[in-house]
Order: C-alpha cells, then structure tokens, then sequence
C-alpha cells in the first residue's frame, strides 16, 4: 500500500487551462489547500470562487512564497512559462506546465536547467498521453506486438475557429509548434528516449492565417527521421471553415512495425451531437455549429459537474503521483525539450526548404 498525504496546490494562470486544472484540483481527495493566480485579478477571483480556493492575487511572487503551496501547476500561455516555471523550480517545488514547454530552445533549456540544478520534478502536460487509445497502444508496441517499430504516420486537423484562437494567445504558437507537438510527444514516448528525431524535412502552404494577419502557414506536412533510423510523417491543417464540426483535435495516429501495425482513429466521427439550438465551442467561441463531432474538445468536457477526458486523467494522474506516489507517465522536461527541438526544426525545414538536423538539447 502506497502513503498518502495532502497537499497545497498553487495554479499560476486562470484562463481555459488554468480552470480545468484547479476545478479538477479542487475535487481531488489529497489536496487541502488551493492558491489561483492570474495577470488579471478578475480572473483570479472568479477562479477562487468557482474553486471555493483558499487563496487568489495577482502576483507570482505571492504563490512562491507561500510556506503552504508544495506543488505548482503553470497554465499560462505558450511564450510566458519561463519566470513562473524558473521560479517555482529554484523553490524546490514539483511543477506540471502546460505543453510546449517554450516556443524556442533558450527558455525550454532556462528551465529544464533549473529544475535539474534544484533537484525538481519538472513535468510537460502533452494531455494525449492520457487517452485510453494511446496508452494501450504504446504498451502493445511496447510489448513487441508489431515487432521493430520502422515509421508512421500521425496527422491532425481542426478548424480555423481552434487555430485563431491560439494564435491571438500567442503569435508564434503555429500549428507546428503548438499542436503537431501533441504527436511528436505521442512519437517520442513510442519509441522512447534512446531514440531521438535527428533530422526534419518539411513543407508547407497557406491563405487563410494569412488573410487574417498571421504569417502562418495552413497546411504543413513533415517527417522526421530518428536515430535509429524509423520514419515519421507529420501533418497538420488548422484551418477548416468555422463550420467544420469538429471542436478540438482530429487525429490519425498509425505506427508500423516489422510484425504488425498499430491504426488509431481519433477523429471523433463515432460521437455526433446535433441540435436546432447551436452549440458554443467551449475553447474557441466564435465557432458555433449545429452538428458537431461530441468528444471532440482537445481538452475534455465536464458533464454534471465533473470532467471526463484527457486533461482531466492527467491533473488526477499527477495529483495521485504527489500525493500517493502512484506511477505518472507526464513527459518529462527533458523529453519536452527534445519534442521543442524537433517542432523548430520542422519549422525551420519548412520555411526553408532545407533538410534541418534538430539540435540535441
Ligand atoms: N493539454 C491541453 O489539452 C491544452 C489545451 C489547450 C491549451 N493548452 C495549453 O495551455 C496553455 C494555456 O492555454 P489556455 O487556453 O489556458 O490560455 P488562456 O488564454 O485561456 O489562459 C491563460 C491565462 O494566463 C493569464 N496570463 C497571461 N500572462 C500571464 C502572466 N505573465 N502571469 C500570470 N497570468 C498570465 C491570462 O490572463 C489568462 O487568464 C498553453 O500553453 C496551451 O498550449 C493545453
């Protein structure tokens, strides 16, 4: 039998993410005290309520030294993880932030750096890991069942309601770097750490990011080869019509091996919801669809007042891991860091043309 203990928990960000975490927190039988923070205080507050939290503000500072906070959950967006994440790091404290660990290799390295020199357990939330589909099958192929794993093939899609949104978040968090990483995770962690992506080719194209202001591209196609030599595509297209019923990530995940294969389908088509009354994308607002593909929000959904998906598995997951010592399969920093290296390599290939070697962190 594992011990259990409680813990104080401290959110840092109270937007989508932070939101879902703390809730989930709040529910959670070992956590007995809860501090929200956010840049805005309105937000910070309305969490605390939601939460019934013990503590909310608006400064960082306030989180870090809090003698009653052990743990910190780093939800903010994609460009603004490296002070939150440094500081709690160099307090000793464990921290879960939200993937990608950064949008380039200094700040990804600043703080991998640091939680390694403070002895800190720094986890990357790359939620896909959570799904039921993918875990199983990484312990089939795992366990050898399609033998040597030769390549694959991984692609999501979504609509442009899912890419606007992040990119108004963060302007530099393209398709590439903040969604395509889902799969490069989902790749790293099959394969595993001795094998790691040493080369990116890509191409991509796009009008619809364009026209409205982001130099982004719509479409881009990759592969990655590894150092064991193994072949991954990657694709990615973030730009369906509004329209589209999708309301988060669509994605085939296939892996090849020398005796097998393993075909995922996540494409949500198996779930459909329709109603004459219109229903809100929960992330990305401006969606509003009368059909849509129901389990398709990247994130999961609450029903009844509890939450079911792949966020919700991953915070419990990693509260039962601090407070019960229970096993806990979050990335790494370290795994983070080689997924970032392998994302700007990608991007850098695409806009290129080059073949581009990817930096080992
Ligand atoms: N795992 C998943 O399924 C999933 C889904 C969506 C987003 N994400 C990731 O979660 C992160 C956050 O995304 P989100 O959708 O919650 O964004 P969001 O914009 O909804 O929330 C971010 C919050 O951070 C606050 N903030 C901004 N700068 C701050 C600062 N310096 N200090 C304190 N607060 C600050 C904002 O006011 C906002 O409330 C991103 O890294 C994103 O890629 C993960």
């Amino acid at each position: 039998m594992s011990s259990h203990r409680s813990i104080g928990l401290g959110v840092v960000g109270s937007g989508r993410m932070g939101t879902h975490r703390a809730r989930l927190a709040a529910a959670h039988p070992g956590v007995e005290y809860l501090r929200v923070m956010d840049i805005s205080l309105e937000a910070a507050e309305r969490l605390a309520k939601t939460t019934e939290a013990d503590a909310f503000g608006d400064d960082l500072a306030a989180v870090i030294d809090d003698p009653r906070v052990d743990a910190v959950i780093v939800s903010l967006p994609e460009d603004t993880h490296v002070d939150a994440v440094v500081a709690a790091c160099a307090s000793g404290r464990p921290v879960m932030v939200e993937k990608p660990l950064a949008l380039e290799m200094a700040g990804g390295s600043k703080m991998v750096a640091e939680a390694t020199a403070a002895g800190v357990d720094l986890r990357v939330a790359y939620s896909a890991r959570f799904l039921q589909k993918y875990f199983v099958g990484r312990d089939h192929v795992h366990r050898g069942q399609i033998g040597q794993v030769v390549g694959g093939w991984a692609r999501v899609y979504s609509t442009r309601a899912q890419g606007l949104a992040i990119l108004r978040r963060s302007v530099h968090a393209t398709p590439v770097m903040d969604v395509l990483t889902y799969l490069v995770d989902l790749v790293g962690w099959y394969v595993g750490e001795d094998v790691v992506p040493v080369e990116a080719l890509a191409r991509g194209h796009g009008v619809v990011f364009r026209e409205h202001g982001f130099d982004v591209d719509d479409v881009t196609s990759a592969t990655l080869t590894y150092s064991d030599g193994s072949v991954f595509g990657f694709d990615v297209c973030y730009m369906l019509p509004m329209g589209f019923p999708t309301t988060g990530q669509s994605i085939r995940f296939e892996v090849f091996g020398s005796e097998g294969a393993l075909l995922i389908d996540d494409d949500h088509r198996e779930q459909i919801l329709y109603t004459e009354q219109g229903h809100q994308n929960a992330y990305a607002g401006e969606q509003e669809v009368n059909l849509y593909f129901l389990g398709s929000q990247s994130a999961g959904e609450w029903a009844d007042g509890r939450m079911f998906g792949r966020v919700a598995e991953e915070t419990r997951t990693w509260l039962d891991y601090l407070t019960a010592g229970t096993p806990c399969h979050l990335s790494t920093g370290k795994e983070a860091l080689v997924t970032l290296a392998a994302t700007l390599a990608i991007e850098e290939a695409s806009r290129t043309g080059e073949a581009v070697s990817v930096e080992r962190p």
